[in-house]
C-alpha cells in the first residue's frame, strides 16, 4: 500500500468557489492486480468547464474531482502498458492512479514537451482549431476578435488567425496580458476590458468591423461584439466564462442580438469532441507552426496537488496567461 492525495469537493460552491470548498485527501493505493496499472501523474490540467460542474451531480461530492492529467506508468500487469510508460487520462486531481486502463491513453510526445498534449496540442488547441476553422469557417485576410484571448484557447485562436493573414483584436484582463499578445504575438489591436468602456474599445479597435467573434467569455463581450460585426460575420461560440460563476451558468444580459438580422450574422456553439475526426491534421498544423515559430504558448505553473483548488480559482480571477497547470512530481 502506498499513500497518495487527491483532491474532492466537499461543498458546492455558490458564486466564486474558495478554497473551502474543496479538501486535499489522503488515501492508500495497492499493488496493481492482473489487468490493472498505476500511474503516477505529473501534471494536471484546469479547465473553465470543470466549474459548472461543482454545482451539479457531474461532480460528485467527497471524491476525487475529474481533471486532465498525465503521468508515468510506475507498475503494470496490462498487456496494453508498460512500465515507464507516459500516460494521459482524465481522471487526474490525484497523486496516484490505479486503474485497469480504460480511458487512458499512451503518450508519444516525441521532441515536444509532453505538457504541450494538456493545451496547445491537446483539447485547448484543437478547441481554438475547429472553432475558428470549421465553426467559425474562417477565411485568409478576414477581421478576427477573441476575447480571454491570453488564456490557453484565446492564445492559440489569435495566433492562428495571424497565421491566416487576419486583422486580429484580442481582449484580456490585463495590461500585461495586452503586452505579450500584442508584442510577443503580434496581435494589430487589443483591449484591456478593465479599462474604459469596452464597446467603445473596441470600435476603435475594429475600424473595419468584425468577420468572425470566437467568443469565450459572453455577456458584455458578445454584447459589445455583435453590433461591430459584419455581414455574414460568424460567432463561434466557445464558452462563457463570466457567467460559470452565476446559478445556470446565466451571463450577464446582451441587448444588441437585432445586429444579426440585417448583417445576417450566424451564432453557433460548439463542443470540442466534434473536432476529433480532425486530429491527426490538427496535430500536423500544429507541430509545423510550433517547430517553425509561428505558434507561440506560456504556461501558468502552481507547484503541488496542494494548490490545485487555488489553480482552478485562478481561471476565474484572471491569474493565469497561457494554459494553467498544476505540477505534480
Ligand atoms: N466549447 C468547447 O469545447 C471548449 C473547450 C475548452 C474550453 N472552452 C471554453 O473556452 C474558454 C477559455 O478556456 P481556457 O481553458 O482557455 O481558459 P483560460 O482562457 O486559460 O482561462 C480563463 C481566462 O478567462 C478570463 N476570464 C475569467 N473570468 C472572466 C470574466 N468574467 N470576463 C472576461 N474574462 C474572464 C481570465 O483572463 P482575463 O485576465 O483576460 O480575464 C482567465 O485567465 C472558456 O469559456 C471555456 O469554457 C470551450
Amino acid at each position: 500500500m502506498t499513500t497518495q492525495r487527491e483532491v474532492h469537493l466537499i461543498e458546492r460552491p455558490e458564486g466564486l468557489p474558495s478554497e473551502d470548498h474543496f479538501s486535499i485527501v489522503e488515501t492508500e493505493v495497492g499493488d496493481p492486480a492482473e489487468g490493472e496499472i498505476l500511474i503516477k501523474n505529473t501534471w494536471m490540467s484546469v479547465d473553465p468547464a470543470m466549474r459548472p460542474r461543482l454545482s451539479n451531480n457531474q461532480q460528485p461530492l467527497n471524491a476525487p474531482m475529474w481533471a486532465g492529467a498525465i503521468g508515468e506508468v510506475v507498475a503494470s500487469r496490462h498487456p496494453d502498458f508498460k512500465e515507464g510508460d507516459s500516460v494521459q487520462h482524465q481522471q487526474g486531481f490525484r497523486e496516484l492512479l490505479l486503474s485497469d486502463g480504460e480511458g487512458i491513453n499512451v503518450l508519444d510526445p516525441g521532441d515536444l514537451p509532453a505538457t504541450l498534449y494538456l493545451h496547445v496540442l491537446g483539447g485547448t488547441g484543437l478547441t481554438a482549431y475547429g472553432g475558428l476553422l470549421v465553426t467559425g469557417e474562417l477565411k485568409d485576410g478576414e477581421r478576427v476578435f477573441v476575447s480571454a484571448a491570453a488564456g490557453a484557447v484565446g492564445s492559440v485562436a489569435v495566433q492562428i488567425a495571424r497565421i491566416r493573414d487576419c486583422y486580429t483584436i484580442g481582449s484580456a484582463g490585463s495590461n500585461t496580458k495586452c503586452d505579450w499578445l500584442k508584442n510577443e504575438l503580434g496581435l494589430d489591436a487589443v483591449i484591456n476590458y478593465r479599462e474604459g468602456s469596452l464597446r467603445k474599445n473596441l470600435k476603435e479597435a475594429a475600424p473595419d468591423g468584425i468577420d468572425v467573434y470566437f467568443d469565450n467569455v459572453g455577456g458584455e463581450h458578445l454584447d459589445a461584439a455583435l453590433p461591430r460585426m459584419n455581414p455574414l460575420g460568424r460567432i463561434p461560440i466557445c464558452g462563457m466564462i463570466s457567467a460559470y460563476n452565476t446559478p445556470g451558468a446565466r451571463s450577464a444580459g446582451v441587448t444588441t442580438l437585432s445586429n444579426m438580422i440585417y448583417n445576417r450574422i450566424t451564432m453557433k456553439g460548439f463542443v470540442v469532441y466534434e473536432f476529433n475526426e480532425m486530429r491527426e491534421q490538427f496535430l500536423s498544423d500544429m507541430i509545423g507552426w510550433i517547430k517553425d515559430g509561428r505558434m507561440q504558448y506560456r504556461e501558468t505553473i502552481l507547484d503541488g496537488i496542494d494548490n490545485a483548488p487555488k489553480a482552478l480559482i485562478g481561471l476565474f480571477t484572471g491569474e493565469n496567461i497561457g494554459k494553467m497547470l498544476v505540477k505534480l512530481a
